[in-house]
């Protein structure tokens, strides 16, 4: 890990209960001590944010949402402006996450006018790209996370490159299991560095953070972490448990 604040997401995705989320919520706020040392956000489920913000609002953890809406407001049924959440505390969205590009088939561009908007609206975004387990197997990987990079960031100015985070997930250690070893981990995130480069500045590649996901626990982490384009992690399973996620937080800034 570099100079690079490391950040910890903790993805939640379609789990909880609102008095289980509240309690895991003050269990993760209990554990972290060190809110200059890493910076950590919860993704809780949409209908219980408010509730979980009332949970953390003192502590140094921050409140992050799954999704997002492209639009201020209107006909969009079922969906959720970038204003609402903020209303409710959230300063952080997760834009381009595999289950909702493979599952829900969000498109490129859509992902594209959710992370403009929500950067426009002051949030902080983190793009997810990955590949899938037959991308990697034919060789694609760096081909399909660099378009994903390309597209994901198409409408975004350099000033706003600030408020973006990626997550390299590959489609196939999430939730499996499985995770991408550190070399191969490296490897990409290099590569994505080096296209930030290119579409922004030498600087800004050099500033912007890249979690790694994908089966990320207690017991993997500090390897990942040791890698040195590796700014953090976002979890999904092991976020679920206290220990486990706090331990991954504190590897992240004692790696
Ligand atoms: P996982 O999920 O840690 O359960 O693999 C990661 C994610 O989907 O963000």
């Amino acid at each position: 890990m570099t100079q690079r604040k490391p950040i910890i997401g903790g993805n939640w995705k379609m789990n909880t209960g609102l008095e289980s989320g509240m309690h895991l919520a003050g269990c993760i706020v209990d554990g972290f001590t060190c809110g200059d040392c890493c910076d950590v956000v919860i993704y809780p489920p949409l209908p219980f944010l408010q509730a979980i913000e009332s949970v953390i609002d003192t502590s140094e953890l921050q409140l992050g949402a799954q999704n997002v809406w492209c639009e201020e407001s209107g006909a969009f049924t079922g969906e959720t402006s970038p204003t609402m959440l903020q209303e409710v505390g959230v300063k952080s969205v997760l834009v381009g996450h595999s289950e909702r590009r493979h599952v829900l088939h969000e498109g490129s561009a859509l992902i594209a006018q959710k992370v403009a908007f929500a950067l426009v609206k002051q949030l902080q975004v983190v793009l997810c790209v990955g590949e899938t387990f037959e991308e990697r197997e034919s060789g694609n990987t760096m081909k399909v996370v660099l378009s994903q990079i390309t597209s994901g960031l198409a409408n975004i100015s350099s000033e706003q490159m600030v408020n973006v985070v990626i997550a390299y997930e590959p489609v196939w250690a999430i939730g499996t299991g499985k995770t991408a070893s550190p070399k191969d981990a490296q490897e990409v995130h290099v590569a994505i560095r080096k296209a930030l480069g290119e579409m922004f500045t030498e600087e800004i590649a050099s500033q912007t953070r890249i979690q790694y996901g994908g089966s990320v626990n207690p017991d993997n982490a500090a390897e990942l972490f040791s890698c040195e384009d590796i700014d953090g992690a976002l979890v999904g399973g092991a976020s679920l448990s206290a220990e486990s996620f706090t331990a991954i937080v504190k590897a992240a800034y004692n790696p």
